[in-house]
């Protein structure tokens, strides 16, 4: 587990330099229902659009360098939208990533990994998610993490159910249980911490994405809407990020 930025911590003499590299960028992919009406179509062909743009993103990234994209695709509040946006979505999902787009992923080196709730989702995604996990096991070019029916809460229920079982069945001592411990059951636990979080759309919130992973995320706010967001925009956010200041708490030596 790479856990390297908090543990940096606590190397005072370190320079803030050394906390820089762009290892892992998450994206809130917002603005499509928007970004149809304005073009008078239904939301459903603005969805089309951003799922149509996931696989040129994540080659984009990792020819920046990065190690690790994290992609907000539903979240566990969004069946609360009209039950054909979600069946749409659903569908959509398990088009997108199905065997006939597989190989591309594959052949790209990308490690497919899917953050999220297994056990509510249609058959079809849970099948397409999973094959595309398997395929691309040994890929190491870059991960892309798609969080879909995925959201903190739900996330950090899971972890408590699973270190609370642990406890009850004398497994775990409850002074063993610290933030590594508990980052270890995330569903990001083969990711490191988010380094830079970009939000596309104009809202300027977190939606329950990511709450623990972002604790010291530079945060980027862009109004572009995802299926506008080009790699010139995507480009202006890493430089916005080249120019912070991260000080994890600390100041300059
Ligand atoms: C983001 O776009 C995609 C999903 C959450 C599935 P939205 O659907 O939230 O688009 P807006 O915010 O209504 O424009
Ligand atoms: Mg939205």
């Amino acid at each position: 587990m790479t856990l390297e930025i908090y543990k940096s911590l606590k190397i005072n003499k370190e320079r803030v330099s050394f906390l820089k590299p762009l290892n892992h960028v998450a994206i809130i992919l917002d603005g499509n229902g928007r970004w149809a009406k304005q073009k008078s179509k239904p939301r459903t062909f603005g969805h089309k659009k951003g799922f149509e743009k996931i696989f040129d993103t994540v080659i984009f990234a990792k020819e920046q360098g990065i190690k690790y994209i994290t992609l907000f695709c539903f979240s566990t509040e969004n069946w609360n939208r009209p039950k054909l946006e979600v069946g749409f979505l659903m569908d959509y999902c398990a088009t997108i990533f199905n065997e006939k787009n597989k190989k591309k992923y594959k052949d790209n080196n990308i490690k497919f990994i899917w953050i999220g709730r297994r056990s509510t989702v249609p058959e079809k995604v849970k099948d397409a998610l999973e094959n595309l996990e398997k395929f691309t096991f040994d890929n190491d070019g870059i991960q892309l993490n798609i969080a879909f029916d995925y959201g903190s809460y739900e996330e950090l229920e899971k972890v408590f159910q699973k270190l609370f079982k642990d406890l009850e069945e004398n497994k775990l001592k409850v002074n063993d249980i610290n933030f590594d411990l508990i980052y270890k059951n995330l569903y990001t636990k083969t990711v490191p911490p988010v380094d830079l979080l970009i939000r596309t759309g104009g809202e300027q919130r977190l939606s329950n994405f990511l709450l623990l992973q972002s604790a010291y995320a530079e945060l980027y706010f862009t109004k572009t809407y995802w299926p506008d967001f080009q790699q010139k925009d995507f480009l202006e956010a890493i430089e916005s990020y080249k120019n912070r200041d991260r000080r994890f708490g600390r100041i300059e030596d």
